[in-house]
């Protein structure tokens, strides 16, 4: 099976409107015409929207959507994927309801999210302007009139272009590591002695598996365009009252720029930019232990290289317990 790419997550939560709100108004998406209490974001790619956000009595990760070139593979995919006693189709292949439409079916990961593997979904209506911020769009603290609103015209300065990646915590990590990489065909990229990084195209990694006591989210990745972005998206982030929980810094996993933020539902999200491109015949995949850190010669500072204990904690994520009942305590 071959993925092509991470189209977007689907989060539920209990007001859908207020966390749309942020996502909309302050990270830089923009919101996609739906009929039904569900919300649905684009980013300024060609994908029809990359962010959902259901109802639900918690914030979690519903699950997640990856793209097959054509409705040929999702097919062949649905005959593999009933030939296997370890993973559970749950719906389709079908035609799929949601914006976008397109061809499609849905298979239960081993932590009771549901994964979408579609094709032929409609390509966003038109292209939007991204953002490349120079220094002068950045949004100040001192343009800030009223608590939470920022005085300025033509919306965030941030514009992220896709999801880069999703980070999950699993309690069931080596068998959803099975579930990538022998059923859906990733190929692991980097590892460290908590993580797992998995690439379905050039990008280092589009899913990533920690390994944790329980179920929930680590982190959404947002991709902009450039360093420069990331870097204004810390300061606009700032100016709406949103302090930098790690960052800015350069992973050495991916090599990608990063800053991470607590989003106003408890979870954790990400800005990120330039992730490294690797073709499949130049994989080299290592396993990095901590004295790797210590090493590290980039430009950024040794102490961004990992998260604080406190930002560790945010990642850890609360358990999703009305997503994934079977792990309730
Ligand atoms: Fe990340």
């Amino acid at each position: 099976m071959r993925i092509t790419h991470l189209r977007g997550v689907e989060l539920t939560d209990p007001a859908p409107e207020r966390i749309a709100g942020f996502y909309e108004q302050i990270w830089g998406l923009t919101r996609v015409d739906a009929a039904g209490p569900s919300v649905y974001l684009r980013g300024t790619g060609p994908e029809y929207h990359i962010l959902a956000i259901h109802p639900g009595e918690q914030a979690t990760v519903r699950g997640y959507r990856l793209g097959l070139a054509d409705r040929a593979a999702v097919d062949r995919a649905a005959e593999e994927l009933a030939a296997r006693p370890d993973t559970r189709i749950v719906a389709g292949p079908g035609a799929l309801e949601g914006p976008g439409g397109g061809y499609g079916l849905r298979i239960a990961d081993p932590d009771g999210r549901e994964i979408e593997l579609s094709a032929e979904v409609a390509p966003a209506a038109a292209a939007l302007p991204g953002s490349t911020t120079s220094p002068a769009d950045v949004v100040r603290a001192d343009d800030v009139s009223v608590a939470g609103s920022v005085a300025t015209a033509g919306g965030p300065p941030i514009r992220p272009a896709k999801v880069s990646h999703v980070v999950l915590n699993s309690p069931n990590a080596e068998d959803y590591l099975g579930l990538l990489i022998e059923v859906l065909g990733f190929r692991v990229a980097d590892e460290t002695e908590h993580m797992v990084f998995c690439k379905c195209n050039l990008d280092h990694h589009s899913v990533a598996i920690a390994r944790a006591p329980h179920a929930s989210l680590n982190h959404v990745a947002f991709e902009v365009p450039t360093v420069d972005d990331v870097l204004s998206g810390i300061e606009h982030m700032g100016a709406h009252g949103f302090e930098t929980l790690w960052g800015p810094g350069r992973h050495p996993q991916g090599m990608n720029a990063f800053g991470y933020f607590l989003a106003p539902n408890g979870q954790v999200v990400e800005y990120t930019a330039e992730v490294e491109q690797i073709p499949d015949g130049e994989l080299a995949p290592r396993f990095w232990v901590p004295e790797d850190y210590e090493v590290y010669d980039d430009w950024v500072d040794i102490s961004s290289l990992r998260p604080t204990p406190e930002t560790r904690t945010l990642m850890r994520g609360v358990p999703e317990v009305t997503v994934h009942g079977e792990w309730q305590q």
